[in-house]
């Protein structure tokens, strides 16, 4: 069958075999660095899932996971504050928490997500992104674990959406026009 995604896709950045060797590469650090501490996954919904899924079955350490939909408030000047539209079922007082996310473009949710989960006293809390795009930062925030770094283009698949389409697609490519 012929992939009704594809036609929309300039060129691939991200094959599934280069996929799978940065899911390999962040998994191995994390193998080594949670090694017997039971660490917290925390995914942000949508985007991080098919990754997380991926990064999990890497894990060879006891691991829990959880999910979590933010938002940011719109609006014209910034509260600081995000909107929660589903939380953690867990709490994470005492947890080693790993935030799990597909890209950090400007940061600033990432930025406030995070002080959102410090202000619950983990134990340790860390970011592991599956791509970097270091071009769009605003807010100050980095990823502890970094799959791969993109530049200043806009790119789909493998969970990353553009009006919730192309999640589908088991690479990431870069959108024409784009
Ligand atoms: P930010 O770091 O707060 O700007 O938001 C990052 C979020 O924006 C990611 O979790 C994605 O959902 C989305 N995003 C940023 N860049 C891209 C992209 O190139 N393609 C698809 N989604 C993106
Ligand atoms: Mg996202």
């Amino acid at each position: 069958m012929i992939n009704e995604l594809e036609k929309d896709i300039d060129r691939i950045l991200f094959s599934e075999d280069d996929i799978r060797k940065m899911v390999q590469k962040v998994a191995a650090q994390i193998n080594e660095d949670y090694a017997g501490r039971k660490p917290l996954l925390v995914v942000l919904l949508k985007g991080s899932v098919i990754f997380a899924a991926d990064l999990m079955r890497a894990l060879v350490i006891d691991c829990e996971i959880d999910f979590m939909k933010v938002s940011s408030y719109s609006g014209t000047h910034s509260t600081g504050v995000i909107n929660i539209v589903s939380d953690l079922r867990t709490d994470i007082a005492g947890r080693h928490v790993i935030i799990v996310e597909d890209i950090i473009d400007t940061g600033s949710t990432l930025f406030k997500l995070k002080g959102l989960l410090e202000s619950r006293h983990p134990a340790s809390l860390k970011i592991c992104t599956l791509l970097d795009k270091p071009s769009g930062r605003k807010a100050d925030v980095s990823g502890d674990y970094i799959g791969g770094t993109v530049g200043n283009e806009f790119i789909v698949g493998y969970g990353l959406d553009f009006d919730e389409k192309y999640r589908n697609l088991p690479y990431i490519g870069v959108m024409r026009n784009s």
